[in-house]
């Protein structure tokens, strides 16, 4: 089959922010559409598969009722053909909530190859949707990794509640470490080397850092500061005595005024190496007085496997949005905006030219994330949205359509504006071209 160019595709919109990056929207079956784009030799940097949940609702529009084993079946040829689809270095995003998770865990052990996977918890729902027992409040991403790709940090904002080591937002200033080891069977026995005295003098300065027997002619004020647990058995330190040598001599063990003693761990020593932390002066007991010297808005970090950030509720940049993007129409069950855009910014950052396929679209979430992606750090990369039926098709290119212009269906300027962060009007439009599957 020959490639088809844009020249040969009707052209749907095209952005008022510039045409950067093709969308293509398809619609019928997936798994037709899957083995055509593999006989044209495509290839993806991402692919999304958000299949029907098989819940048991909206039989008619949402194909979601089989019996667990067909469900299994349909949706593992579907993984398989997509996992042909990818590139070496690609990554596959399966989105389930925990009534498929343990079926579609089993799918993905039974069709792909073996890999490295991430189950990423995702609270999509912070009120809580009402159901026999717990509230539902999360659903999982999971991350399957081909080749070398994986997530690479980036800056996150406020939103994300994510405690960035070491920066003003964890605990108001720079963290110190305890030197105290705890957890069960940290005795002196279970680590020697981590078991030494430190020697203070009337000051309540650490003067010394070492063995006991080594000091003669203790002077009256001095104390011996060994490692003693809560239940007052004996512990151990965290780090040898060689290591804290070496941190008293920077300044870099600090004695609390509860007879705690703190440290600056390996990040934290790195920091100061580098110069991102500076040692302004030192205390009355010798201890170094840290200052950050980072920008911490431009800190980038990798958030846990627990994303916890309002801008991924479904139901405000999900549901709520695409109402506004598509006045008249309806569809269920669409994820936030800012989720699908979080999910590919992890990865494709430096994929500016990235190609993203979303095998069950819908209504074209990922696209529209793409879309906001390219516009905000001017890239191209490219979308292949397919949707299974008329309802679905009209949903997904009337939103991509007013992405892209900013305005509705019915010719009005699409309200509100695209956050986390702040990126302006949605009326504004956004980037790229969007064209229907060539004929
Ligand atoms: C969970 S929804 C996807 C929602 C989408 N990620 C969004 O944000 O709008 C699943 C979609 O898959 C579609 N679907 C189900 N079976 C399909 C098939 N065989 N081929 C293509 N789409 C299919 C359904 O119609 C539904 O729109």
């Amino acid at each position: 089959m020959s490639m088809t160019t844009l020249q040969d595709t009707p052209v749907l919109a095209v952005g008022t922010r510039g045409a950067s990056g093709t969308h293509t929207a398809l619609k019928g079956d997936n798994l037709a559409h899957l083995q055509q784009l593999i006989e044209q030799g495509q290839r993806y940097d991402f692919v999304l598969l958000d299949p029907p949940y098989n819940t048991g609702t909206n039989r008619s529009t949402y194909l979601n009722v089989f019996d667990g084993e067909q469900w299994a079946t349909d949706f593992g040829r579907r993984v398989e053909a997509s996992w042909a689809l990818m590139g070496d270095d690609a990554v596959m995003l399966v989105t389930i909530d925990e009534r498929s998770l343990h079926p579609t865990l089993k799918v993905l052990e039974t069709h792909l190859p073996p890999h490295h996977q991430q189950i990423v918890t995702v609270r999509h729902s912070p009120a809580g949707q009402a159901q026999r027992g717990f509230r539902r409040t999360c659903e999982y991403l999971i991350f399957v990794h081909k080749g070398a790709m994986a997530p690479k940090p980036r800056t996150l904002g406020p939103w994300w509640n994510i405690i960035k080591e070491g920066s003003r937002s964890s605990a108001g200033k720079i963290r110190w470490n305890s030197l105290l080891k705890t957890g069960q069977n940290h005795t002196p026995a279970s680590s020697p080397g981590c078991f030494y005295a430190l020697r203070t003098d009337g000051a309540g300065r650490i003067v010394a850092v070492g063995d006991a027997e080594d000091w003669q002619n203790l002077s009256d004020d001095s104390t011996l500061i060994y490692p003693v647990r809560t239940d007052g058995s004996l512990g151990r330190w965290r780090v040898g005595v060689e290591r804290a040598r070496y941190l008293h001599s920077r300044g870099l063990l600090r004695l609390g005024r509860s007879g705690t003693v703190s440290y600056a761990c390996s990040g934290l020593v790195d920091l100061i190496d580098r110069g991102d932390v500076k040692i302004v002066s030192y205390d009355d007991k010798g201890a170094a007085v840290l200052a950050d010297q980072r920008n911490l808005d431009e800190l980038t970090a990798l958030p846990g496997t627990l994303w916890d950030a309002k801008s991924h509720s479904y139901s405000t940049y999900g549901s709520w949005l695409l109402k506004k993007m598509v006045p008249g129409l309806s569809f269920s069950h669409p994820k936030s905006l800012y989720a699908m855009e979080d999910a590919l910014a992890f990865y494709l950052a430096d994929l500016p030219q990235a190609r993203i396929l979303d095998v069950y679209a819908g209504s074209g979430t990922l696209a529209h994330a793409a879309m906001l992606l390219n516009a905000s750090d001017q890239g191209s990369r490219s979308t292949t949205s397919i949707t299974l039926d008329d309802g679905s098709f009209d949903v997904l290119t009337a939103r991509l359509t007013a992405a892209l212009t900013g305005t509705d269906r019915l010719g009005q300027a699409v309200e509100g504006a695209y956050m986390y962060p702040d990126r302006g009007l949605i009326s504004s439009g956004l980037v790229g071209t969007l064209q229907l599957e060539p004929q």
